[in-house]
Parts: structure tokens; C-alpha cells; sequence
């Protein structure tokens, strides 16, 4: 007799909670890129940023919300009316719009933050989820920093928030403080004291500050929750949020054990993790569950020996079941076209016959200098031309540069500037630096400022290409750039010079607004 399952929603907040935290800020096509990934997985609800944030987010929530096609859209909104005129503003072109209301309910945050007392909190979520319910259908309602909030008071505004038309409820584990076993008893609680809780969708969602957001997550399923808020990757504010994939592949794997099914594709999950990784040039650790280098692999030989006897002895999912692409053919300087963009597919690219020509080419001379050309090449092409489909107003021509113990070490570098070729020369601690300072003055832009350099192999052998990332600051904005080539000081002139000119698309754009929380007296719908 087949088995009853529970349904449970994916939300998706990679492109708010995930994108919200430091170093994974996306431009809007990134976002885009980003959306068709999460909607050929499947995933129920996308949450589309904070639209009220800046008018960058703005722009972005309605744009993706006029491109989602199947899946549910939301925007984040404080409870302020001027909030959630944003984001019903921002979502109200999509097929299915939501906006997602939240007020904090712990007494520190009450206390400390909101500086409103319980009354003023319970009279605020009732009036802002009316009023958001007025404009919308679909209301998520969520009590920030529930896990640490008293249980009557979190009866007391889930019943609030219920009575006033929210669709869904949702009980965050903001801080990654609760314990798996406490938080499966509070979705229980929840259902069992407050009535009407079962006729609304329940939500998780968790933050991993203490690693265990993903067992809270599915701990949450157990107590009841039929909504689960997850990031590809797991990225997020601080240690970030629980990652889709893990969930996803525990919900399917121990099926008999959670008796609950989801609407994802796991075939898909693979290349949209890539597609994030490359985005936000976020690195994922080589032992990251389902989508880590090592996930799949097995070196040890007593492993190897029993994998190879019957794959079930160490694997416990396949790699083809999260779309790892298996007998992978190697690419080199005899593939063809086609096999080039059947792989760029796998590799969570998916991009027009424009850019898959231009592409080619660069994966041709590479192909002409290696042997073979790995994925992670492959990738770092993609990463490397990315941005580069629109006019460049900066654009490298040549350089020099002299690394030296003996002498200053020195850089001239020569840039096309909106067409007309300018050489200037620097000096520096190092010839990177030198060439850096060079390009600052050609740009005009002598207060940006290098946060953040990177440099990495990106596949081995003496002809490994190296691929520089570099994140500049420019009034109040941060702005990222990568370069590839085989020789370091080039990558890392080309990195500087793709985030240089990003900053002078930009400038005088305003600062992006700060995540400022409600203050007493400015919480209310007005
Ligand atoms: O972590 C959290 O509590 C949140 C809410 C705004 C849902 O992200
Ligand atoms: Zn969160």
C-alpha cells in the first residue's frame, strides 16, 4: 500500500536572506540567472529581496517578478505601511505574488530594538497583516526571532496574525540559537494552543550560527511545518541559512523516514549551485553535503573497493540524482561547439547562442595552450565574461610590470577609457599593486579601495590558468571583478579593471540603504 506524504513548500530566499550577506551582493542580471535556476528546480516560493531596502531592490523584486514564470513571488516588508506599499508595489505583476510581513516578538528584541512593548507588537502585526491582506492574497507573516520569544505571546500573535488573513506563518530561528528537539516541540505547540494554525501553511526557517540549521529545518518538518526557507548553498547572514539542497536531498533520501515529498527537481540541483557559486564568487568548501568537490568521491581504498563492488556500500545518493553530469567526455582543442555548450549546460549556464559563440572562441584558445580543459576552466571563462556584454568604458590594451627587490616596483598599464587609449604608470609594494594604482588614476577614481584579493589556481599544470577576484569599495558601494589568464599579473589587472568599471557605471548612483529595523512610534501602518 503506498505510503500518505505530506507536501512540503520550498521558499527560496537565496536572493534575499542569501544575497542580503556579506561578499554575495548580485546585479540584477546575476538575479535573473539566478531565477530561471530556481524555477527549472521547481522550487514553491521565491523570495525576490526587501523592495522598500533602496530602489536597486526595488527594481530587481519587480523585475524577477515579472519574469518568474510557475513559481509563487515574495517581498520582504517590515510592518510599516510604506513597507509593504513597496513591495505589493514591487510583486504585484507577478502570476503569484506574496508579501512576506515580519515584527520581531522576542522580549530582547521588543525591548531592545523595536523599543515596543508586547501589546504594541501583537497590535502592530494585526493591523499591517490586514492591511497587507488588503492588497494581496498570499501573506506570510513572520515572528522574527520566534525560537527565543515566549510561547504565550508566540500563541498570542500567531493567532493575530491568522485573524487578520495571513496565508502563511512563520516561526524563524533568527539567531541559530534553538536545539532540534526544542524547535520540532514548537511547531507542535504551535498547532496544538493556537487554533487555526492547521488551516494555515507553517513555515520554517532557520539560520545556522550553530551549524544545525538544516536538523532544525527538517526537525521542523517533523513537528509540522509545511513550508521550509532555504538558500542554494546554504548562503545567508552570518553562518547563513540552511541550505536547499541538504534539506531537499534528506526529505528524498530518508523519504520513508519524513514521509513528506517537495516539488524539486533534484536533477537540477547541481547546476544551480554552480550557477550561485559563480554569481556571488562565493567558494564552496571541497566537503560541502550534496554539492561539495569531495561529495562524491572516494578516495580511500577500501572505499573505492566497495564502491566499485555495489555503489550502495558508501553512497547513500547517487551523483546523477542531483544532476552531477557522470563519464563526463574531456573537452579539448578537438570538441566541437556543440559538446562545448552541452557542457556549459551541465554547468548551470544556460545562455544565448551570442554568448555561447564568444565563448567558444576563448574556450578554443585556451584548448589550443592545455591539452584538456577542465570545468573549473570552463567556469572561470563564464565568470570572466559575464559582465562583459556591455560597452566597455574600460578596457585593458597592453601593460608592463616590473617586480623587483632591488627597486620600486613600477606598472604602466594602458586602458582604452570611452574610446581613447590612456597610459599612466604607479608604483606599489608590488607590481600588482603599482599596476593598480596606474589603472585608479586612469579611471578617475582615487578613494577606491581594494577590500579584497584573491588569487587561485584554477585547474593544475604548468599551464594552469589563474583567476584573480578582487572586491573594490567606491563611495559606500562595493563592487566585485575577476580576471583570467595564465599569467597573474594580467588576471588581477583585468579583475581590478572589471570592478573599476562597474564603480564608474555607477557613480553617483545612491549608497545602498542600510537594513534599518523599525524604531518605537514608526511601526505602525500610517
Ligand atoms: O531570520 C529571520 O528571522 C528573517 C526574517 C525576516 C524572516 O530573515
Ligand atoms: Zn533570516
Amino acid at each position: 500500500m503506498k505510503q500518505e506524504t505530506r507536501k512540503i513548500k520550498i521558499f527560496d530566499s537565496t536572493l534575499r536572506d542569501g544575497e542580503q550577506s556579506p561578499g554575495c551582493s548580485m546585479n540584477l542580471r546575476d538575479k535573473l540567472l539566478v531565477l530561471r535556476h530556481l524555477e527549472a528546480l521547481g522550487v514553491d516560493v521565491i523570495e525576490a529581496g526587501f523592495a522598500a531596502s533602496s530602489p536597486g531592490d526595488f527594481e530587481a523584486v519587480q523585475a524577477l517578478a515579472r519574469a518568474a514564470q510557475k513559481a509563487t513571488v515574495a517581498s520582504l516588508a517590515r510592518c510599516r505601511k510604506a513597507d509593504i506599499d513597496r513591495a505589493w508595489e514591487a510583486v504585484k505583476d507577478a502570476k503569484h505574488p506574496r508579501i512576506h510581513v515580519f515584527i520581531a516578538t522576542s522580549p530582547l528584541h521588543m525591548e531592545c530594538k523595536l523599543r515596543m512593548t508586547p501589546d504594541e507588537v501583537d497590535a502592530a502585526a494585526g493591523e499591517c497583516v490586514r492591511y497587507a491582506r488588503s492588497l494581496c492574497d498570499d501573506i506570510e507573516f513572520s515572528l522574527e526571532d520566534c525560537s527565543r520569544s515566549e510561547r504565550p505571546f508566540i500563541y498570542r500573535v500567531v493567532k493575530t496574525a491568522i485573524d487578520a488573513g495571513a496565508t502563511t506563518v512563520n516561526l524563524p530561528d533568527t539567531v541559530g540559537f534553538a536545539m532540534p528537539g526544542e524547535y520540532e516541540a514548537l511547531f507542535r505547540d504551535v498547532l496544538a494552543n493556537v487554533p487555526g494554525a492547521s488551516s494555515v501553511a507553517l513555515s520554517c526557517h532557520c539560520h545556522n550560527d550553530l551549524g544545525l540549521a538544516v536538523a532544525n529545518s527538517l526537525a521542523a518538518v517533523r513537528g509540522g511545518a509545511t513550508q521550509v526557507e532555504c538558500c542554494i548553498n546554504g548562503i545567508g547572514e552570518r553562518a547563513g541559512n540552511a541550505s536547499l539542497e541538504e534539506i531537499v536531498m534528506a526529505l528524498k533520501t530518508r523519504h520513508a523516514y519524513f514521509g513528506a515529498d517537495t516539488s524539486i527537481d533534484t536533477t537540477k540541483i547541481y547546476a544551480a549551485s554552480k550557477c550561485v557559486t559563480t554569481v556571488t564568487g562565493s567558494k564552496l568548501q571541497a566537503n560541502k553535503a550534496i554539492v561539495g568537490e569531495n561529495a562524491f568521491a572516494h578516495e580511500a581504498g577500501i572505499h573505492q573497493h566497495g564502491v566499485l563492488a555495489n555503489p550502495l556500500t558508501y553512497e547513500i545518493m547517487t551523483p546523477e540524482s542531483i544532476g552531477l553530469p557522470k563519464n563526463k567526455m574531456v573537452l579539448g582543442k578537438h570538441s566541437g561547439k556543440h559538446a562545448f555548450s552541452q557542457r556549459l549546460a551541465d554547468l548551470g549556464f544556460h545562455l544565448d547562442e551570442a554568448r555561447i559563440e564568444t565563448l567558444f572562441g576563448k574556450f578554443k584558445d585556451l584548448a589550443d595552450r592545455k591539452k584538456t580543459v577542465s570545468d573549473a576552466a570552463i567556469e572561470a571563462l563564464v565568470r570572466n565574461a559575464r559582465e562583459r556584454d556591455v560597452p566597455e568604458r574600460l578596457a585593458l590594451d597592453r601593460f608592463s610590470a616590473v617586480a623587483s627587490d632591488a627597486i620600486t616596483p613600477m606598472g604602466a598599464v594602458r586602458v582604452k577609457l570611452d574610446g581613447v587609449l590612456v597610459e599612466k604608470t604607479g608604483t606599489g609594494d608590488g607590481p600588482i599593486n603599482a599596476c593598480y594604482a596606474a589603472i585608479r588614476e586612469i579611471a578617475g577614481l582615487p578613494g577606491a579601495r581594494l577590500e579584497v584579493y584573491n588569487l587561485t589556481a584554477v585547474d593544475g599544470g604548468m599551464d594552469a590558468q589563474c583567476e584573480a577576484t578582487v572586491k573594490v569599495a567606491n563611495a559606500g558601494r562595493v563592487y566585485r571583478g575577476t580576471g583570467v589568464s595564465t599569467d597573474i599579473v594580467e588576471a588581477s589587472i583585468r579583475a581590478y579593471i572589471q570592478a573599476l568599471y562597474s564603480a564608474l557605471a555607477d557613480e553617483g548612483a545612491a549608497p545602498v540603504a542600510e537594513f534599518d529595523h523599525p524604531q518605537r512610534g514608526d511601526t505602525g501602518v500610517h
